[in-house]
């Protein structure tokens, strides 16, 4: 089921704390421009946790569904992840979110 994007920008608040969406721009978190589509642990100028290199050598790429998990429980889907974020709990919240971040992702 699609999401609705505008619903999604106002739960990117939540995250816009550490990342940045509509730039190329590293905060605390990597840019997330682009992101769908990506290897994890990827951007090239930033410094991620040695457990999100693995992940993405291990072939995790950030999709709908690999997102989900993610959001849903960072620390579960990437262990000894840094990002330090609780997870959502939401199904339909995250739907939009993930229309909303797809606005910036070229694919
Ligand atoms: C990493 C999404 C909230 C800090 C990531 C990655 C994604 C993501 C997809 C992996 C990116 C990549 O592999 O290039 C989100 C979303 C959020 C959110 C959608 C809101 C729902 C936050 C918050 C913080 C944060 C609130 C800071 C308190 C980080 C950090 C990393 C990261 C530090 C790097 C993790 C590592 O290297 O292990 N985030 N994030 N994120 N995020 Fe978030």
């Amino acid at each position: 089921q699609e999401g609705d994007a505008t619903a999604g920008e106002t739960v990117f608040k939540k995250c816009a704390v550490c990342h940045v969406v509509d730039k190329d721009t590293n905060k605390v978190g990597p840019s997330l421009h682009g992101v769908i589509g990506r290897t994890a642990g990827t951007h090239a100028d930033y410094k991620y946790s040695t457990a999100m290199i693995d992940a993405g050598k291990g072939g995790l790429v950030w999709n709908e569904t690999t997102l989900r998990d993610y959001l849903h429980n960072p620390k579960a889907k990437v262990k000894g992840t840094k990002m330090v974020f609780p997870g959502l709990k939401d199904d339909t919240e995250i739907s939009n979110l993930l229309a909303y971040l797809k606005q910036y992702s070229p694919q």
